[in-house]
């Protein structure tokens, strides 16, 4: 096992990836802080998963738009655990819309929870690393699209550019402590954000047909590196991204 006597928080850990998450780190030894902001009963799915891997796990609601309940989470974790080692700032969404028509409060809530939410649970965590002299871990899941251009969720593009920013600029500023941070890209994934896409059979087609292996991605398939770069064997690794998505970022083809 990879991560035992860690604690790890990873934020919407309730659904999607971030379920898959809680379970992986915690197959690796982790002990599991579950945040949620909506979905109570998946949050407790999650904690009976990790619990029959034999592991334990803390439930923490939190609107991560703000920074007082952000202050919580981590208050929370240590209150419970004595300590955090790895954030993985998994918690987004994205809205589709034309550009034109984008409302100011679904700018704010993507903005919000996909790049303020990451640069405050990280400013939370890091205080607590320095206080505590810990070399700790912070993993951001980000998007192919921190790179590719996604028509109609500008504001969801933009943020995850942020996140790629947030993650080169505090490699160098933390890296003399030791704390590390690096993004993981997925691209397509099958889980609820995809929701209207799975839904849609041409489109998942069209979707499908532009990926090199030939399929979505399970969150299972995010998972792994995720834990990985929380090792102690990823300690060397800071301010990079590493995609998960079948090839989708890079594919062109001659029509
Ligand atoms: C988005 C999905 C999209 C995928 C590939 C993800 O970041 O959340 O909606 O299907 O990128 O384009």
């Amino acid at each position: 096992m990879k991560l035992e006597n860690k604690v790890a928080i990873v934020t919407g850990g309730s659904g999607g990836i971030g379920q898959a998450l809680c379970e992986r780190l915690a197959k690796e030894g982790a002990k599991i802080v579950i945040n949620y902001r909506s979905s109570q009963d998946e949050a407790q799915q999650t904690k009976e998963k990790v619990e029959q891997i034999g592991s334990e796990a803390l439930i923490v609601q939190a609107d991560l738009s703000k920074v007082d309940q952000i202050n919580h989470l981590v208050q929370e974790t240590i209150d419970r655990f004595g300590k955090v080692d790895i954030l993985v700032n998994n918690a987004g969404l994205e809205k589709r819309a034309d550009f034109w028509d984008v409302t100011e409060a679904d700018y704010d809530l993507v903005l919000n929870v996909n790049l303020k939410a990451v640069f405050f649970a990280t400013q939370a965590v890091v205080k607590h690393f320095r206080a505590t002299n810990n070399p700790g871990r912070i993993i951001n899941i980000s998007s192919v699209h921190e790179e590719l251009p996604f028509p109609h969720f500008t504001a969801y593009c933009a943020s995850k550019g942020g996140v790629k920013m947030i993650t080169r600029n505090l490699a160098v500023e933390l890296g003399s402590m030791g704390i590390t941070i690096n993004n993981v890209a997925p691209g397509a994934i099958a889980t609820p954000i995809n929701h209207n896409l799975l839904n849609n059979p041409e489109q998942l087609k069209k979707v499908t047909q532009n990926i090199p292996l030939g399929r979505l991605g399970e969150p299972e398939d995010v998972s792994g590196i995720v834990a990985f770069l929380a090792s102690d064997e990823a300690q060397y690794i800071t301010g990079s991204t590493f995609y998960v998505d079948g090839g989708l970022l890079w594919n062109y083809q001659e029509q």
